[in-house]
């Protein structure tokens, strides 16, 4: 059990290391990047710092690992997704999970928060080839400042540190009744009430499945200490 979990961790940051988590602000214009000019420095009007140096895009919290198809069937019945569902998933890839909860499972509207342009563009695509654009929405923002509040369930591929930090943000932004499943992290000392391990191609998959009760514990909705919020 512990030797799995160590390795599903070190597959998430060793993934980090090669995919798409370089730090995007290499992409952005700094005072260093100005291009060269012949003006003498007597005419050249030094411009302010704060104006030249836009800020730099966000890099994502948790790198891009894809949740194996059969592993995506599988947290969607563990959410009982049906019909008039509003789903989103936060961090949502190349969009495989919304795409298969609108698509296979009835949801009225699924929504991806994606902090990666390309992986959004990707999902967007997807959606388009799967024939459900008009019902699958992606957008490029950071979850911890998206609001999911009209959601009726959730699905995560985080990390443990990222679902602790996101736990107040979930439990004070979502209704009583609406369902949260976690692929391979658990929220710590927020019980699950239901967990499955699931046969993927490669490995044993945990699922998590979590229901909004109607009263929060005060503590649950306080920020984890020890986490940078
Ligand atoms: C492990 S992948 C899971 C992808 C998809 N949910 C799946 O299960 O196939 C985590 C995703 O979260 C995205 N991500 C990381 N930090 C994020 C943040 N702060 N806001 C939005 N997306 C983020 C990553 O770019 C990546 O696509």
């Amino acid at each position: 059990m512990l030797r799995n979990y160590l390795l599903i961790l070190l597959t998430m940051i060793g993934a980090s290391a090669v995919i798409g988590c370089a730090p995007e602000s290499t992409q952005t214009a700094t005072a260093d990047s100005k291009p060269a000019t012949t003006e003498t420095a007597a005419e050249t009007v030094p411009e302010p710092v704060a104006q030249a140096t836009p800020t730099p895009p966000r890099s994502p919290d948790v790198p891009y690992v894809p949740t194996p198809d059969v592993v995506v069937e599988r947290m969607l019945k563990l959410a009982g997704v049906k019909k008039g569902d509003i789903h989103y998933d936060l961090g949502s890839g190349d969009g495989r999970i919304v795409i298969t909860a609108v698509s296979k499972f009835g949801a009225l509207r699924g929504t991806g928060v994606e902090i990666n342009p390309e992986l959004v563009t990707q999902a967007q695509e997807n959606a388009k080839k799967a024939g459900v654009g008009d019902r699958a929405k992606f957008v490029n923002q950071d979850l911890f400042q998206s609001d999911f509040s009209d959601a009726t369930v959730v699905t995560l591929y985080l990390l443990p540190r990222i679902n602790l930090k996101l736990r107040p943000q979930l439990l004070r932004q979502l209704k009583p009744g609406t369902r949260i499943v976690s692929h391979d992290f658990d929220m710590d000392d927020w019980k699950p009430d239901k967990v499955e391990v699931v046969q993927g191609p490669q490995r044993e998959h945990t699922l998590y499945l979590w229901v909004v009760p109607k009263k929060v514990p005060p503590e649950l909705l306080k920020e984890v200490p020890g986490i940078d919020n």
